[in-house]
């Protein structure tokens, strides 16, 4: 039996597995550059997090039905329930969408159409992050959270992702501010391949709850200090940050250290179809390269529900 877990950094359309992605294409009339899923396969070598990011925004092409995104999703939980996920924290993009022409209604509503029936189906309670593109303008963020003012009892917050340097929190203070007032919650990536300095900027500028990823607040002893004391969760990512070469080889993973100084450290998949792995097998690989104890295993999943969005008596009661 896998651990129960709660998966909280997690972009859908990163679950886009290659088979999927020339089904939806064959099914949507979409022309994929690629000849098959083994040629797609061999492009999944990344340099870095923008040369992902290019693939990655490139296949999202072939999303684009609500029966699309119920489908993606589905295959999603499926494998999640699979590896001892209970409840899943969801981000999606949609201005990725938007700019394609398939509107936030298809995207939210086919979405729903697979997370609404997820506790019965799979067995996984869901919640859903809006994530904005940092690597677009603050307006086109304010316009995307205005498009999603019909579906804010299916949103429970807001994220930021995409490329990171150069795009620091404080460029999105207003949308997070109007974020809040509208009673979402706020998380942000920071600290990925940007600076530890946009760590604090997304704490204390734009009020988030949980940093995505955090891995380079190592850099700096009090802003770790701070993080501990805050208990402020960190989603970390592990085979994401191998395959983006945040770190060299999953053995020199900062994780244990970032354990040993008390930081409340969560594990996850980010783009799964993508990074070799979903939640179970980030769990599987950290606890064999970094050769952690079962002890420390125990307090990652344990995390993860901490971590999560669940109220204290729902989280006792997916573990
Ligand atoms: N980082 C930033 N943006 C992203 C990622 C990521 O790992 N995955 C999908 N969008
Ligand atoms: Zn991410």
């Amino acid at each position: 039996m896998p651990l129960p877990k709660a998966e909280l950094h997690l972009h859908i359309e990163g679950t886009l597995e290659p088979e999927l992605a020339f089904a939806l294409a064959a099914r949507n009339g979409v022309e994929l550059p690629y000849a098959d899923t083994e040629q797609l396969r061999k492009a999944y070598a990344f340099e870095d997090l923008q040369s992902f990011l290019n693939l990655y925004y490139e296949l999202m092409a072939v999303l684009r039905t609500e029966q699309d995104f119920e489908d993606l999703a589905n295959a999603y939980l499926e494998r999640a329930a699979a590896q001892g996920v209970r409840h899943a924290e969801i981000f999606f993009d949609p201005q990725a969408h938007i700019a394609r022409g398939v509107p936030m209604g298809t995207v939210v509503e086919g979405l729903w159409r697979a997370l609404g029936r997820s506790e019965e189906n799979h067995g996984v309670s869901t919640q859903l992050i809006m994530c904005f593109l940092r690597d677009e303008s603050a307006d086109s963020a304010l316009e995307t959270l205005d498009a999603a003012k019909p579906y804010l009892d299916r949103i429970v917050g807001v994220g930021l992702d995409s490329a990171e340097v150069g795009h620091p929190p404080v460029k999105f203070r207003e949308v997070y501010e109007a974020a809040a007032a509208l009673g979402l919650r706020r998380v942000a990536h920071a600290g990925e391949e940007g600076p530890p300095e946009y760590i604090t900027e997304a704490l204390d500028v734009l009020g988030v709850e949980r940093i995505d990823h955090g891995l380079r607040c190592m850099e700096d002893p009090a802003l770790v200090e701070r993080l501990v004391r805050e208990r402020v969760p960190l989603t970390l990512c592990p085979l994401s940050n191998v395959r983006l070469r945040a770190v060299d080889v999953l053995e020199e993973h900062p994780l244990p250290a970032m354990l040993d100084a008390g930081l409340l450290c969560t594990v996850n998949s980010d783009d799964p179809a993508y990074f070799g792995g979903y939640a179970g097998d980030n769990y599987h690989a950290v606890r064999d390269a970094l050769g952690l104890s079962t002890e420390r295993m125990r307090e990652l999943a344990r995390n993860s529900f901490v971590a999560s969005f669940l109220d204290h008596d729902e989280e006792r009661r997916a573990r």
